[in-house]
């Protein structure tokens, strides 16, 4: 298949993809008159508002490589993207990252309040877990085994591991293992968890699934490498986010430590592991290999 074809192809099922998500995701939290209605709002204004959709699109092209359908997969992508949102939320917090700006928008604190701003955050986390567990994957799987590995991801050995050696590393001379760490459960343990889900949702094999786990490793690095990288390169305008901010809060981050130039490379070299990973899926594993290319390139 010519580059062209390929691009046009992703480009495909991105837009039906995503419209299959957004709607899932709007129908996955109470509406916004919902009582309390300040909650409902707060919940919708962050988990409605954009984004990527990295993860569930994620989630989505694993069950598809698995042999499956995205449908299929639909309530653990609404499930990681409500653990992503609520992450941001709280990644967010003064008391955090104390950033203002997200997808472009006021964060929630600075829209609702600090308290709400919290709560919103414990809310899309705790209904992330409802959403998962009304789940119905093929075979091999039950509901609760999805609820036990999406909980591993997103708990204290998880992202929250991650998000706390962030913290403490900020302002320390950077150090390899450490950063390591960090990217590794802070985004890497989400990303491992999007596909693994999908794969399990629709009844993938023991091998599927730990090929996924491989490549949703490597593809967590070169994600938040690159994250790192237009951190330190790109405009709030385009980022939709304040930009330069890690450089000034001392954070550990890869151009941090290795520089521009070496931060690329080790993003392509992490990208390329995750592509090798997806050997196992042949001709299946085009869309992720094809979403992985694509994030290398992103500038946003
Ligand atoms: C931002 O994630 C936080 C990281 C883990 C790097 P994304 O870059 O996926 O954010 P959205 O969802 O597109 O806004
Ligand atoms: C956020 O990492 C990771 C999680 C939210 C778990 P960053 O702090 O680098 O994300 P941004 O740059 O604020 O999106
Ligand atoms: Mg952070
Ligand atoms: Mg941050
Ligand atoms: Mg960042």
């Amino acid at each position: 298949m010519s580059k062209k074809d390929s691009t046009a192809n992703l480009d495909l099922w991105l837009t039906r993809t995503r419209a299959l998500l957004e709607k899932a995701l709007r129908a996955s939290i109470p509406s916004a008159a919902t009582k309390p209605a300040i909650i409902h709002r707060a919940l919708r204004y962050s988990l409605l508002s954009g984004g990527k959709r990295l993860r569930p699109l994620l989630c989505c092209a694993a069950a598809e490589a698995c042999g499956g359908t995205s449908r299929v997969a639909l309530p653990a992508a609404a499930a990681v993207e409500m653990i992503h949102a609520y992450s941001l939320i709280h990644d967010d917090l003064p008391c955090m990252d104390n950033d203002d700006l997200r997808r472009g928008k006021p964060t929630s604190h600075k829209m609702f309040g600090e308290g709400i701003a919290v709560l919103a955050g414990d809310a899309l986390l705790t209904e992330a877990f409802a959403v998962l567990a009304a789940a119905t994957p093929l075979a091999r799987y039950t509901a609760s085994d999805l609820v036990a590995e999406l909980a591993r991801a997103a708990g204290s050995r998880g992202l929250i591991a991650g998000q706390v050696a962030d913290l403490a590393a900020e302002g320390r001379q950077p150090s390899e293992p450490a950063l390591y760490f960090i990217h590794a459960a802070k985004t890497g343990m989400l990303l491992r968890a999007s596909v693994k889900l999908g794969a399990m949702s629709a009844g993938g094999t023991k091998t599927q699934v730990a090929a996924l786990d491989r490549f949703g490793f490597a593809l967590g690095l070169a994600f938040q490498i690159q994250d790192d990288i237009l951190d330190a390169t790109q405009s709030a305008k385009k980022l939709g986010k304040t930009a330069g901010k890690d450089a000034a809060a001392g954070k550990m981050t890869f151009p941090a430590l290795f520089g521009l130039e070496k931060s690329r490379l080790l993003a392509g070299q992490w990208t390329s592991e995750a592509i090798v990973s997806l050997k196992t899926f042949g001709p299946r594993g085009a869309t992720l290999h094809h979403l992985a290319v694509r994030l290398l390139q992103r500038d946003s």
